[in-house]
């Protein structure tokens, strides 16, 4: 009788649990369908994509000195893996409707050149489109989704960015629903990059359609403001915050690629880019001139500490914690316990900036040990709170706060 009772009150237990524990798994996106990542970006992915430098001029030529440049920079063995080649490197499609490409940019075709980046211990990624023309107005893939996804894995693609320009009517889901599922009836293991543009929220439909979806519109080389039909990267940076609790591993928040090196803003501003996509946990896509990049470009886009935030394996994004005015306080669990803090000064005088332990979930009792993650170096260890002094305007304060 009594062991009855005590199972009922264990049913009870678990019925009020489920009731009241899912809504609140919900809010943070943790009850989305299961990723079909396929085991693939577990991690943000890394990589270089032509699009934000070379725009439509991209050939084969290029594609090769990039992939000799990311080796030799080191680039690669610090985790930039994908080659992305963006918009304008199609042709026509032939007789039978496969597509092939445009023929004087790339002529030795793109299986030779997918071998090549294979070669270098890279992978080697693709763009499309879910239209009739991609942006730059190549052929797209509707109607051909399950041809050109077969193509594709012939070639060897290992990514796939696939855009959303000329979609007139279609939606969203179902168009990239499809191009899913021919990726999977490929049967080549392909990272799927959904470049949406945040249009209809895929944060809530996509965790098991893509392994990462554009949440904004084109970033530009810009601090902030709105240029045409691009955005600053701090407009894009205040349209992903709010959308941290849908990311994880296998399915990420995607605020465009890096603008680093591309000479529209302060390496001090860079720096702020590289450590909030960190932050973010954004996947780390190069925009720039790899092959002529300067030491400067070089020392952040090689920063392994930062890197080591982004891809961190708890694949837990951070968020702001705090916004006072222009200055503000953002935070990110780490698989080991320990948090990653960005001290950010929006505005355009130096700035001091404190956190609270209390902030970022530890008591204000605990001593923590503070690493600098641009300087590299420990700073000692701080009791209930740590303050940034002089950080400068645009800038940031990146450290790890240790128990
Ligand atoms: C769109 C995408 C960009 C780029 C261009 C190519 O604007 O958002 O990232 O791929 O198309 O034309």
């Amino acid at each position: 009788m009594k062991c009855l009772s005590i199972y009922r009150s264990m049913a009870t237990a678990f019925l009020l649990l489920a009731i009241f524990y899912k809504p609140l798994l919900s809010l943070r996106g943790q009850d989305a369908p299961p990723s079909v990542s396929h085991g693939l970006a577990m991690t943000p992915p890394m990589g270089w994509n032509s699009w934000n430098h070379f725009a439509c001029n991209v050939d084969e030529k290029l594609i090769r000195e990039t992939a000799d440049s990311m080796v030799a920079s080191g680039m690669r063995d610090a985790g930039y893996q994908y080659l992305v080649i963006d918009d304008c490197w199609h042709g026509s499609r032939d007789e039978n409707g496969f597509i092939q490409a445009d023929a004087k940019r790339f002529p030795s075709g793109i299986k030779a050149l997918a071998d090549y980046v294979h070669g270098k211990g890279l992978k080697f990624g693709i763009y499309s489109d879910a239209g009739m023309k991609t942006c730059g107005g190549r052929p797209g893939s509707r109607g051909h989704e399950f041809q050109d996804a077969l193509q594709y894995a012939r070639w060897g693609v290992d990514y796939l960015k696939y855009d959303w320009c000329n979609t007139s009517a279609q939606n969203a889901e179902a168009s990239y629903r499809v191009m899913r599922e021919a990726l999977d009836a490929s049967g080549r293991p392909i990272v799927f990059s959904m470049c949406e543009w945040g249009t209809a929220k895929p944060w809530l439909w996509a965790a098991n359609v893509g392994n990462l979806w554009r949440t904004t519109g084109d970033i530009d080389d810009k601090w902030e403001g709105k240029f045409d039909y691009k955005l600053g990267m701090m407009n894009i940076v205040d349209l992903n915050e709010p959308l941290y609790p849908f990311a994880g591993p296998g399915h990420w928040n995607d605020p465009d690629m890096l603008e680093i090196g591309n000479g529209g803003l302060s390496p001090e501003e860079y720096r702020t880019h590289f450590s909030l996509w960190a932050m973010m946990a954004a996947p780390l896509m190069a925009g720039n001139d790899v092959a002529h990049m300067s030491a400067e470009t070089k020392s952040i886009l090689l920063n392994r500490a930062v890197i080591s935030i982004d891809q961190d394996r708890l694949g837990r994004p951070g968020h702001r914690v705090r916004k006072d005015g222009t200055l503000e306080v953002w935070s990110r669990e780490l698989s080991d316990g320990n948090r990653a803090v960005i001290l950010f000064n929006r505005g355009n005088a130096p700035a001091s900036i404190s956190v609270a332990w209390h902030e970022i979930g530890y008591p204000d009792k605990l001593s923590l040990r503070v690493h600098d993650l641009w300087k590299q170096e420990d700073i000692g260890s701080f009791q209930g709170t740590f303050t940034a002094d002089s950080v400068p305007p645009h800038g940031v304060r990146m450290i790890t706060l240790t128990p």
